[in-house]
């Protein structure tokens, strides 16, 4: 219970019951979908549970963000692919065992497509043809099997980073004619899933159903928190619990977090599970996403104003940066998934623990549990 750091799927996995079934009837209807949400916040959760839970979907999984290029995507799309054929290691025996790999493809009987695919690798073609015959070849592939493949494309906008600008036109021209595949579009910058998907202009515009995810339900996991407590007889205080899941908006990630170290000094120092405890422990986890929290500070401090303009919309103050610049930094703070719009020309942090950290006063001071000031009043 309350596991943190790699995606959750089965009995660890809690709400979404909301979710669950739009999610599911989707995927049965063959309907693609685009899923956003924050970093954080449970995408590749709630896609890796309800696959996995359906032993039976076939299924690829395929994270842009850890692709360095669209040749390196391309190839695991194909090993992948090839792999639903019986061919392991395709890209691998490819170019090691060239001439026994092509007689097993000519047994496997998928026509002209494998035959252009060890072309492609010979000729060592442009990146963006091998990538889009990689998705060409998961089509046919599907054909042949006779099944409809998910296809999971996670943090997708990190594609107009390694590819082309055209790709997008490129791929929706493509995506189009595979009726054996279903796309599922995850991604974490909502600014730039919402332009792929909503915006008019945008070749993707209609493409997909789009599920926005918010937090966690907090009475789901309410009720989640104190069946695990009541099973171990912890002592407990209801209210302060209920404190901390306000406070912490459903964030899924931070929640699990905050309650897992609560949970293991229950355990551990036998502690009674009250208000003070449970703000100490906040006060921690804060601390402890330091390193990531800093990572997006540096973000922001890499380029002139934005991390000025942070500061003032987590404060809830004003800055004497000219209106042309304004616009511009609120566009760059939130293609960098660190601000959202909600509503007129107001803006809000996306990342809770962030706004915590930009909101304490004594910036010069080593900040600890000690001295953290968080506003628990509402
Ligand atoms: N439904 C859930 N039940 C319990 N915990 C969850 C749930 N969804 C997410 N979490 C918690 O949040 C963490 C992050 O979830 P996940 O990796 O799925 O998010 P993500 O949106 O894909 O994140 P990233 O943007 O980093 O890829 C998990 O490690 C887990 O601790
Ligand atoms: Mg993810």
């Amino acid at each position: 219970m309350f596991k943190t750091g790699s995606p959750v799927k089965g009995i660890e996995f809690i709400d979404r019951v909301k979710h669950i079934p739009v999610f599911e009837a989707y995927l049965n209807n063959n309907q693609h979908v685009m899923i956003k949400a924050p970093r954080r916040f449970g995408k590749t959760s709630l896609v890796k549970h309800v696959i996995e839970s359906q032993n039976s979907f076939t299924f690829v999984y395929i994270d842009v963000r850890r692709a360095t290029s669209l040749k390196v995507l391309s190839n695991q799309i194909l090993d992948k692919a090839y792999s639903f054929v019986g061919v392991d290691n395709f890209i691998h025996k490819s170019k090691n065992t060239f001439l026994a790999l092509y007689k097993t493809l000519q047994s496997i009987k998928l026509g002209k497509i494998a035959e252009i695919t060890l072309e492609h690798i010979e000729k060592d073609s442009d990146e963006t043809e091998l990538f889009l015959h990689s998705l060409d070849v998961v089509e046919k592939i599907a054909v042949k099997l006779k099944v409809n493949i998910k296809f999971i494309f996670d943090e997708f906008q990190e594609i107009t980073n390694i590819a082309d600008k055209e790709i997008l036109e490129q791929l929706r021209s493509v995506a189009q004619h595979h009726e054996n595949i279903t796309y599922i579009f995850l991604g974490s910058i909502e600014s730039m899933m919402t332009q792929i998907f909503e915006n008019k202009s945008s070749p993707f515009f209609h493409f997909a159903r789009v599920m926005p995810l918010e937090g966690l339900d907090i009475g789901e996991v309410a009720s989640y928190i104190y069946l695990e407590f009541n099973n171990r007889k912890f002592d407990y205080d209801k209210k302060a619990i209920m404190r901390i899941l306000d406070f912490l908006q459903g964030h899924p990630d931070y929640s699990m977090q905050v309650f897992q170290s609560i949970f293991y000094r229950a355990v551990i120092d036998n502690e009674k599970i009250d208000m003070n405890l449970c703000v100490e422990v906040l006060k921690e986890v804060i601390l402890e996403n330091r390193a990531y929290l800093d990572e997006l500070i540096q973000k922001a401090k890499a380029k002139k104003h934005l991390f000025k303009l942070l500061s003032a919309i987590a404060n809830n103050t004003s800055t004497d940066i000219l209106p042309k610049t304004l616009y511009n930094s609120h566009v760059l703070l939130e293609n960098m998934g660190l601000i959202k719009n909600i509503g007129r020309g107001k803006y809000e942090l996306v990342d809770l623990f962030l706004k915590v950290l930009l909101q304490q006063n004594n910036k010069n001071m080593l900040i600890q549990s000690s001295n953290l000031q968080i506003d628990l009043s509402f």
